[in-house]
This record gives C-alpha cells, structure tokens and sequence, in this order.
C-alpha cells in the first residue's frame, strides 16, 4: 500500500499483513497492520518500523515520498519485534544521525540486536525532539506494552503517535476511523484490550491521568496497529477509561469444553437460568470459539460460568489453556461457578473452581457435578445455579454502572 498523509508532512508508511492468523496467542482472523510514520520537516524522522518481513513494504512506501536515506531520526518507540524487527536493515540502509528510544528501549534494542554501535539518543518523559517546525514530545508508558515502550507527541498538529496503545488487529485497506464502521472497529479495539492490555489497566488509568495533568491536547491517535482515530479520538480514550476500570454490566459469558454433549447441555441450562435472572449471556464452546473471542466477552461481563467434564482425573484441555491464558490477564471483580459432568472420579469442577478462586473471581456454590448424563433434576440444579449467579451480578452491579 502507498503511503497515506495524516497530517500537513506527516505520512502513515506501514505494511498491512492480511494473513496472519495467531499474534502469540491472539487470533488474528482478519489480520493486522504495522503502523509507521514519516514527519518531513526540516529534519525527517521516522517513527517505528516493521516487522521484517514487511521491510521492503516500508522502505517502498517511504521512497514514494522521499528517500529514505534522508531520514535523519529513527524513533524507536517499542522494541517489540512487530515494530522493531526492520530496525537493523532500516539503520543499515539510512544511516540516522539519531536512534531515539526511552533508556529501557536502548537496552532492549542491545538485547535484540546486538549493536550497541548505533547512535542512540536516550530520551525520558517530557524531553523532546526539534524537527523544524513541529517538535516531537517523548511520554514513557512503561508495561504498554512492554518496559521500553513510549509514546510521541507532536503538539503542532495534536497528534499522538501511541504505539500500541489504542491499537486494533485489523487490516484494512482503508487508514481512518472514520472510513469504517465504527461498532466494527471498537469491537476490534476491545478485543485488543483484553488481550493485550487487561493485565496493564492500572498503569492505563495512570497514563490517562498523566496526559490529563500534561495539558496534551489530542486531535489524532496514530497506533502502530489498524485505524488512526481522527474522528473519534476521545471515544477511544474514553472507552480505555472503562476498559481500564474493568467497568461490567449485567452479562455472563458461559464459557465451557465437553465430551460428550453432557457438560453442554448443562451450559445450556445455566444460561436458562441467567436469562431468568435478567442477564445477557454469551454461550460459548471452546471446541469452535478462540481463548482470545472468550476474553474479549470476559471484559465486559460482570459473571463467568466455567465448565468442564473431568478426563483422566482432571480438566479438559481447551478449559486448562484458557484460564492460564486469563490469569495472566487478571480480570478483577467478577462473580463466577464452575461446572460440569464426569464419569467415576469428577475432579474437574473442583480444579475449574480452585483455578478461578486464585484469580479471585468471588464463587457462587461449589459448583454442579453431574454424573455422566444430566437428568431433569440435574438440568434444574443448573438452571438454580444460573439464576444464583444472576442474582449476585444484580446485587454487585449498582444502578449507576450497569446503566439503568
Ligand atoms: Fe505491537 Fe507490543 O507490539
């Protein structure tokens, strides 16, 4: 894709990659971006790279404006190799006069390649970079998304170039949030979230603050991932506000494996008994939806029903992935039971609910075994469970929160 101008100067030369399908751990079904920006001042700066497949992407993409061997100042504002890994041949072919990263970036960049030959210029919070007439402001967001990431901003035009931060796995063909649909891409951006940034909400809420106290004015957020917000920035923000408090309405996600069908036709049940109650439910199988589509409902879900038949005296696979995947995102405040069918031995529930008491999800019940095929007093005792469940979401959730 050709380059797209943002702002007066200031260009989006990254690469789309429309096939990929698993971003470590995250399902990617309609691919991602990997955004970079080029600012043509009186000096030229190139903020963020590419992942290395996609080097000549960019270094075509630049070409069509200048070449790229004008570039004067590679900032580096994430180290991840997403956005670093054309780093080595980008300094090799352009030869910068300055490699800008925060003091955790230069380390990290030594660590990935080994070149503490380059010119780095180390920059903190708050220091900034001359490039003419617009000058690039440095905001360290340490943990968003790793030790060495920061964000720049360029106060002439509003702009904030955020790295991951407000970033969505999406490939368009289209750059601007306002040139696709906008549930679409906040669902997108939700799905990054929880994903990506859930276990970092309070250095989230501490970076809202931050650009709060700094004054900073925002007309436009860059991330390195998807669409650039120019329409709507303060509604990506706003939605991190309640993303990053962990703001739940009356939902339940019913997330669940089974062997043979017992395990699901007790999910069912469940969800009978939630809808009863007066929640919205999600009903999921972890044969046919992803750890990651299971998360994004997590976020804003005030409950979570787990279940799982007991296979060889413990949880099933599918159901042991996802709540190792979840802990360490840490979702807080959620109520929740565990469930399931079993044979002779029927460890499962007690393992599911010992798992999601160490995430500190406030149990409803010991949760429902059932033995082998669930007889109508055993669907009943589900639907109990379901509207217990329920119950306690009413009872958690204040008018205010849950929008009534
Ligand atoms: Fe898009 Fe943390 O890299």
């Amino acid at each position: 894709m050709g380059p797209v101008e943002i702002k007066k100067g200031v260009y989006w030369v990254g690469a789309l990659d429309w096939n990929i399908r698993d971003f470590h751990g995250y399902s990617t079904p309609l691919g991602t971006t990997y955004n970079a920006y080029l600012v043509v001042d009186e000096k030229i700066a190139l903020f963020d790279t590419v992942k290395r497949p996609f080097k000549n992407d960019l270094i075509e993409c630049i070409s069509k404006i200048i070449d790229p061997r004008r570039i004067d100042y590679l900032v580096v504002n994430h180290v991840e190799m997403d956005h670093s890994g054309s780093v080595p041949d980008f300094v090799e072919l352009a030869g910068p006069e300055k490699v800008i990263c925060s003091p955790m970036g230069k380390k990290a960049l030594i660590d990935h390649y080994n070149r503490p030959d380059w010119p780095y210029q180390v920059v903190e919070t708050g220091q900034t970079l001359s490039l003419g007439k617009k000058t690039a402001t440095f905001l360290e967001t340490r943990m968003l998304h790793w030790p060495d990431s920061m964000m720049s901003y360029i106060a002439e035009d509003k702009l904030l170039v955020s790295s991951d931060g407000f970033g969505q796995h999406w490939a368009t063909s289209q750059r601007f949030d306002d040139q696709v649909d906008a549930s679409e891409l906040f669902r997108h951006a939700a799905k990054y979230y929880a994903n990506i940034l859930l276990v970092f909400s309070p250095l989230v809420q501490k970076l809202i603050a931050k650009v709060g106290e700094m004054g900073i004015e925002i007309d436009m957020i860059a991330p390195d991932h998807g669409l650039i917000w120019r329409k709507d920035p303060l509604g990506i923000i706003e939605a991190y506000g309640k993303w990053s408090r962990q703001e739940s309405r009356k939902k339940a996600v019913v997330v669940f494996d089974t062997m043979w069908q017992a395990t699901e036709r007790m999910a069912g049940a469940i969800a009978e008994g939630l809808q009863e109650g007066g929640l919205d439910f999600k009903l999921l199988n972890l044969k046919t939806s992803h750890r990651s589509d299971v998360m994004t409902e997590v976020l804003d879900s005030a409950a979570l029903v787990i279940g799982s038949a007991t296979i060889n005296n413990g949880m099933m696979p599918a159901v042991a992935d996802l709540l190792s995947y979840m802990k360490g995102l840490r979702p807080v405040g959620k109520v929740g039971a565990a469930f399931g069918s079993y044979g002779w031995s029927g460890e499962a529930v007690k393992l599911v609910s010992e798992a999601m008491q160490d995430m500190k999800i406030n149990l409803i019940g010991e949760g429902v075994r059932v033995r082998f095929s669930p007889k109508k007093e055993d669907l009943d005792r589900c639907v109990e469970l379901g509207r217990q469940v329920a119950q306690a979401v009413l009872n958690l959730i204040s008018p205010k929160t849950s929008g009534l």
